[in-house]
């Protein structure tokens, strides 16, 4: 007789992290003495600065640490705003601005606020999985449109046209993106925007890398879409990932349905870490997370020619971000064994393609940059070692 409860059908559509796997076999062979370089990890080896430190300290000492409003702290919210006026020179209105538990739940209340059971949410592939788990958890279709090099990896207005059916209901674009740390050109985002507008859907920009862009002005989405919801966070450019703190800004008719959505999901963001987050946009803390951000793009100058040189396939320079999503057809046809073989082989653990999607994903695998220069440099000459024996 079955003794285990039914399960909902979504949890077995929800894959698992591949790269879990390879944590988890990189962590026995540590353990049984080996060295492994580490560029599986999706998240800054930065600690979090100084001053953001010393404001949850004190905000924790001050007491108080009651729920705030589900949209978040209202000078954190104007915090916020004027960071989009100083930093990408655009104007949002703080109102407009929802606090949230990472971009994670920022992304699950934009879907929450949007997606019916069975209508699409259009989403590039390769492409950050948990989006699509959240449209799935929703009883929403994430459609994953394949993508390539030639449109940078990511989505175009022509491939969003194609791609558009009754039932789709809107598209997410990441830029820069998790994995390809590509990012899409004004020019394009203005086109999306455009046509999503005149297929009547709506646009959801991910720009929690957008503090990390390496070649020009980095440019909101907002600059050319003031009616897209933008999802971003403190976890990436401002070196906070345990912190959990992130943020939408939305179209100001759609900020009090969100706001009910929140209240019932988690009631509010954490408390002392927004406090802690007004120590983000002091001079002090911005002038660490830029030197961060310079450290980033030389590892990036440092890794990309070093990796093409090796026989990795990187037709499109990554400018964002700290991830190089490279092809491997080169050495193998199946990038889960590759990041197995490289593992044990040469000690350095990767990411399989196969987390990011289905489009070709055996031949790729992710880098992440989120370790210094000199260890950059030993897993080249590790990879090199295995690779041209
Ligand atoms: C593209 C993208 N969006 C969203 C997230 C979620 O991050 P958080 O919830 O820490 O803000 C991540 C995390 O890696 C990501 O890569």
């Amino acid at each position: 007789m079955e003794t285990r409860a039914r399960l909902a059908a979504r949890v077995a559509e929800i894959a698992p992290f591949h790269v879990m796997e390879v944590q988890t076999a990189a962590r026995a062979l540590e353990a049984a003495g080996r060295s492994i370089v580490h560029m599986e990890i999706g998240e800054p080896d930065f600690p979090t600065p100084a001053p953001v430190i010393d404001a949850a300290q004190r905000a924790i000492a001050a007491g108080g640490v009651y729920y705030t409003s589900a949209l978040g702290l209202p000078e954190l919210r104007a915090a916020i705003a004027a960071h989009y006026a100083t930093h990408y020179g655009v104007e949002v209105a703080p109102e407009r601005v929802i606090v949230t538990a990472g971009s994670s739940a920022a992304l699950l209340l934009v879907m929450a606020l949007l997606v019916n059971r069975d209508e699409r949410i259009l989403l590039a592939d390769p492409g950050y999985p948990c989006t699509r788990h959240f449209v799935r958890v929703l009883e929403g279709e994430p459609y994953g449109v394949p993508v390539g090099a030639d449109s940078g990896y990511q989505l175009t207005a022509e491939l969003i046209r194609q791609a558009w059916s009754p039932s789709s209901r809107g598209v997410l674009v990441a830029s820069p993106s998790n994995p390809t740390g590509t990012t899409v050109p004004r020019a394009e985002m203005a086109r999306i925007a455009q046509t999503v507008r005149a297929l009547g859907g709506q646009l959801i920009v991910d720009e929690i890398y957008l503090g990390l862009s390496y070649d020009g002005e980095p440019i909101s989405a907002l600059a050319v879409d003031d009616d897209a919801f933008i999802v971003s966070s403190f976890s990436k450019y401002f070196n906070r990932t345990g912190w959990r703190l992130g943020w939408i800004v939305a179209p100001e008719r759609h900020v009090r349905d969100l706001e009910k959505l929140a209240q019932s999901l988690y009631i509010s963001p954490p408390t002392p870490s927004q406090r802690a987050a007004l120590a983000c946009f002091l001079p002090e803390t911005l002038a660490i997370v830029e030197e961060r951000r310079q450290a980033f793009r030389a590892r990036r100058d440092f890794l990309v020619p070093a990796l093409r040189e090796l026989g990795f396939g990187i037709p499109v320079m990554p400018n964002g971000g700290f991830f190089v999503y490279a092809d491997i057809t080169r050495f193998s046809d199946d990038s889960e064994r590759f990041c197995r073989e490289v593992l044990e082989g040469a000690g350095v653990a990767l990411t399989p393609g196969i987390d990011f999607g289905r489009h070709r994903a055996a031949d790729h695998v992710r880098f992440s940059y989120t370790i210094g220069e000199s260890q950059l440099a030993e897993a080249i000459a590790r990879l090199r070692a295995f690779l041209r024996p």
